[in-house]
C-alpha cells in the first residue's frame, strides 16, 4: 500500500481529522498540500509534515467559496510539481433540535459541508483531466451519514448528502479513471466534539463531558476514536490498494452504525 511521491491536498488540515491525515499520509512518503481558514495554525502543521521528509505546502481557503478551492488545487499542483489525490475534509458540526434552525443555519453548514464538498469533486476532477491521468477523490462523511441523530438533523443530512455526491460523482467520473469515496468516521476526539458536548450541555442541561462520554460507552470496541484511526483508512482509499473501489462510504468507527 503506497502513496509515495504522490501529491495530495487535504482540506481542514490545521488540526483534527484533517492534521491526522496529513501526517499519515506524509509518514507514508506523499507530499501535501495543507489548507485551511485557520492560518496561524498551518505553518505547524507543514513542519511536522516535512519531518517526514516529503514536501509540504500550506494554502489559505474557505471551501464554501468555490473560486478559493479551485485556487488551492492550483497552488498544489504548482508547489508539489503534481496533483493526484484531494481529501474533502473540512467540515462543521451543528447542535440544534429541528423546531429551532434558522434559514441562516442552514445556509452556514450546507455551504461548508455540502458546497465544500461539491467544489472539491469539481476542481480536483478537472485537473486530473487536464493533467490526463487518474486521481482519487476522498471525503468526509459520518456515521450521520448513514443514520440521522437527534440535535445533530441538519449536520446528518449534510453528512447524507456527501455519500450521495460520492455516489453520483463516483459514476460520472468512472470513465477518466478517478475514483471518488467517502470515510465515515464514530465518535472523534477533536475540538469539534469539544463543541458537540459542549452544545448539548447547553440544550439539555447534561453535565460537560457527559454526551461525549455517553457516546463512546456506545462503542463496541470501547474506546474513543483518534485522527490516527480516520488516517488509516483514509491512506489505504488514497493508495493504489483501493483502484478498484469507488461510490463507497466506509464506516470507521469501532462498531456503532453496521452496514
Ligand atoms: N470529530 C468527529 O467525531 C467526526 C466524526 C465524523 C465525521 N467528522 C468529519 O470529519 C471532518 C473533520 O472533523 P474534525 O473532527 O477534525 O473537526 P475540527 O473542527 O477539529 O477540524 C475541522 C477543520 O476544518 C477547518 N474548516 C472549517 N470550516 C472551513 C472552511 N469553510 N474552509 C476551510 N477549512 C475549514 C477548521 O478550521 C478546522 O481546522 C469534518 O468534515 C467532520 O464533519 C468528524
Amino acid at each position: 500500500m503506497s502513496v509515495k511521491g504522490k501529491a495530495v491536498l487535504v482540506t481542514g488540515a490545521s488540526q483534527g481529522i484533517g492534521k491526522g491525515i496529513a501526517l499519515r499520509l506524509a509518514k507514508d512518503g506523499a507530499n501535501v498540500a495543507l489548507v485551511d481558514i485557520k492560518e496561524d495554525k498551518l505553518a505547524g502543521v507543514k513542519a511536522e509534515v516535512e519531518a517526514f521528509g516529503v514536501k509540504a505546502t500550506t494554502f489559505v481557503a474557505d471551501v464554501s467559496k468555490r473560486d478559493q478551492v479551485y485556487a488551492a488545487v492550483e497552488h498544489t499542483e504548482k508547489a508539489l510539481g503534481g496533483f493526484d489525490v484531494i481529501v474533502n475534509n473540512a467540515g462543521i458540526a451543528q447542535v440544534k433540535p429541528l423546531a429551532d434552525v434558522t434559514p441562516e443555519d442552514l445556509e452556514r453548514i450546507f455551504r461548508i459541508n455540502v458546497d465544500g464538498v461539491v467544489w472539491g469533486i469539481q476542481a480536483g476532477a478537472a485537473k486530473f483531466k487536464a493533467l490526463g491521468h487518474k486521481g482519487k477523490i476522498i471525503n468526509a462523511s459520518s456515521i450521520a451519514g448513514h443514520d440521522g441523530f437527534a440535535m445533530l438533523g441538519v449536520y446528518s443530512a449534510t453528512k447524507f448528502a456527501v455519500r450521495a455526491l460520492t455516489q453520483a460523482a463516483a459514476k460520472e467520473y468512472a470513465s477518466a479513471g478517478i475514483t471518488v469515496n467517502a470515510y465515515c468516521p464514530g465518535i472523534v476526539g477533536t475540538d469539534m466534539w469539544v463543541e458537540i458536548d459542549e452544545r448539548f450541555a447547553e440544550i439539555t442541561g447534561a453535565p460537560k463531558g457527559e454526551t461525549y462520554k455517553k457516546y463512546v460507552d456506545g462503542i463496541a470496541l470501547g474506546r474513543a476514536q483518534t485522527p490516527e484511526d480516520v488516517a488509516a483508512l483514509v491512506a489505504f482509499l488514497a493508495s493504489d490498494d483501493s483502484d478498484y473501489i469507488t461510490g463507497q462510504a466506509i464506516l470507521t468507527d469501532g462498531g456503532i452504525v453496521y452496514r
